[in-house]
């Protein structure tokens, strides 16, 4: 998969130089490129962002240098996506279905957003990560990212994908490494055992019981 985030703040992206995103474009799994919004400007000082039409507080991004950059890297295959408050909230479902694309680019927005001509021209899925109001889309990017690329074939094992939070419309159950006895915090006797039919029992339980107290909305039928 090739991904190709388009902003004004490229030194954000160092996160996803590091762990197993690394990995994946260390092993050609991904490729991910950032391109800096403002090398498009035609503007004899680079400028990219402007005061709104109709007044208000803050600058808008202008239209020029991101239609500019879009095109510079626009194939038939491509999908856009703009980070936006007003966009489709993020869920496992969404990010699934994204990490089957063969081409995402993302249009990082920042100070009051985009102008809304960007969106006019090219119709790109907005996806918001919460209710709640961000500086920039750089770290909304990064979170899609991060979400998407788990999804992505050989970035992580199936297994872990499997047993995680929401996978199975469940929390994940509390999990220990060792030592066994930490400052008289002890390891739940089971999961010592060795006996794997007892233990997966014991995750369902927990996994259940926690699930049930903190997030009963995710358990089926339960909405
Ligand atoms: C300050 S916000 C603009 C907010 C916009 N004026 C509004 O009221 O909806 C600047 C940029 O941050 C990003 N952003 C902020 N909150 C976000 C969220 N909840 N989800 C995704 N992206 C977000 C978007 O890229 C947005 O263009």
């Amino acid at each position: 998969m090739i991904i190709d985030i388009l902003t004004l703040f490229p030194e954000s992206f160092s996160y996803l130089n590091s762990s197993i995103l690394k990995r994946a474009q260390e092993s050609g799994i991904l490729t991910i490129n950032i391109i800096d919004i403002r090398t498009f400007s035609k503007d004899k000082h680079k400028k990219c962002d402007d005061y709104p039409f109709g007044g208000g507080a803050g600058m808008l991004m202008t239209p020029q240098p991101i239609y500019d950059a879009i095109k510079s890297v626009q194939k038939e295959n491509s999908k856009i996506i703009l980070p936006s408050p007003s966009g489709k909230t993020l869920s496992p479902s969404l990010a699934k279905e994204l990490s089957k694309e063969e081409h995402l680019i993302f249009v990082c927005g920042h100070y009051e957003g985009i102008d809304q001509r960007i969106i006019d021209i090219f119709s790109p899925l907005e996806i918001s990560i919460g209710d709640y109001v961000l500086t920039g889309g750089e770290l909304s990017t990064m979170v899609i990212i991060d979400t998407l690329s788990r999804f992505v074939e050989g970035v992580i094992s199936e297994e872990s994908l499997a047993e995680e939070s929401f996978s199975n419309d469940n929390l994940e159950y509390p999990q220990y490494t060792r030592p066994a006895d930490f400052m008289g915090y002890k390891v739940p006797e089971v999961l010592l055992s060795g006996n794997h039919a007892e233990i997966a029992k014991w995750r369902k339980q927990q996994s259940e019981q926690k699930t049930l107290a903190r997030r009963p909305d995710l358990i089926k039928g339960k909405k």
